[in-house]
């Protein structure tokens, strides 16, 4: 038997993968569930399956996010359900292989779903979030972020700017309840690999997390009130000596003069 809901979280690309994991966490911790994803008939049958196993209740929104007309969809979904008050903006798509044998279309598509639409539908919880004066937005981006691949020029950039994105955020909402995350997973077990350029199988298993186990950390360091949640971390401190690196450099990236190195 359903129990009062602890809030609705939507979700996109829930239907498979991480997005699916953390549809399945964030049910078991009580909140009814918004999934967002493409296929229409996985979608009803991933929510009736999730419903019935949780006792929430979980409806859906069937939107591609490469498009103008999805992220509208997701949009207006967020303005006008109040009982969303947890977004984790996670649908994306990964391409790897040289930028000079990209196809621009496809190069197109995964940038409006990586970068508009997470932009987006960021921007849309924002203005919701902070008129009620609460919420969570939980941004996904990746390891391939920080750690650049070779042959991965945009993907590796678009979840740099996830993680750019999320740090202005989280400055933009220091003084409110709305709390911002960003969570940085390495390879995890999902389908995104498959015609992306690198396999699945190609990676040392050692490297590769389960969806399941990644969705309940990032959780774990949301309920820590961590900004930045890389599952795999040993220790936290590891990323603040990283970031603390870039926030050394803030009082000489703009000044009136040269360096002397560039001056004849
Ligand atoms: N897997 C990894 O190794 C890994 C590592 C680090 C970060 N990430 C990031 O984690 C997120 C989830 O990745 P994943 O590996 O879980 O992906 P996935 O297994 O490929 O699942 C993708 C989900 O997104 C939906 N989706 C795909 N394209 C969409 C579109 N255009 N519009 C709306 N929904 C769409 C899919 O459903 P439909 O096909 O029905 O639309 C599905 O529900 C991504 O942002 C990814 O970049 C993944």
């Amino acid at each position: 038997m359903s129990t009062a809901s602890a809030g609705t979280a939507l979700i996109t690309g829930a239907t498979a993968g991480l997005g699916a994991a953390y549809a399945e966490e964030l049910a078991a911790r009580g909140h009814d569930i918004v999934m967002v994803a493409r296929d229409q008939e996985r979608l009803e049958k991933a929510a009736a399956d999730l419903a019935r196993r949780s006792g929430r209740e979980v409806s859906v929104v069937s939107a591609d996010l490469s498009t103008a007309e999805g992220i509208r969809a997701v949009e207006e979904r967020l303005a006008s359900d109040t009982a969303i008050d947890i977004l984790v903006n996670n649908a994306g798509s990964a391409l790897f292989g040289p930028l000079s044998a990209a196809d621009p279309a496809h190069l197109e598509s995964l940038i409006t779903l990586n970068l508009t639409s997470t932009t987006r539908i960021a921007a849309a919880a924002a203005k919701a979030f902070a008129g009620r004066g609460a919420g969570s937005i939980i941004n996904i981006s990746s390891a391939f972020a920080l750690n650049i691949p070779a042959v991965g020029a945009v993907y590796g950039a678009a979840k740099a700017y996830v993680i750019a994105f999320t740090q202005a955020l989280a400055q933009e909402f220091a003084d409110s309840s709305v709390r911002v995350q960003v969570v940085v997973p390495g390879a995890l077990e999902t389908a995104i690999w498959d015609g992306s350029g690198i396999e699945l199988h190609q990676l040392p298993k050692e490297a590769v997390m389960s969806p399941r186990d990644a969705a309940r950390a990032a959780l774990a360091g949301l309920d820590a009130g961590e900004l930045v949640t890389i599952p795999s971390l040993p220790e936290y401190t590891m990323w603040q000596a990283y970031d603390e690196a870039r926030l050394a450099l803030a009082p000489v990236l703009s000044l009136s003069q040269p360096a002397k190195r560039y001056i004849g």
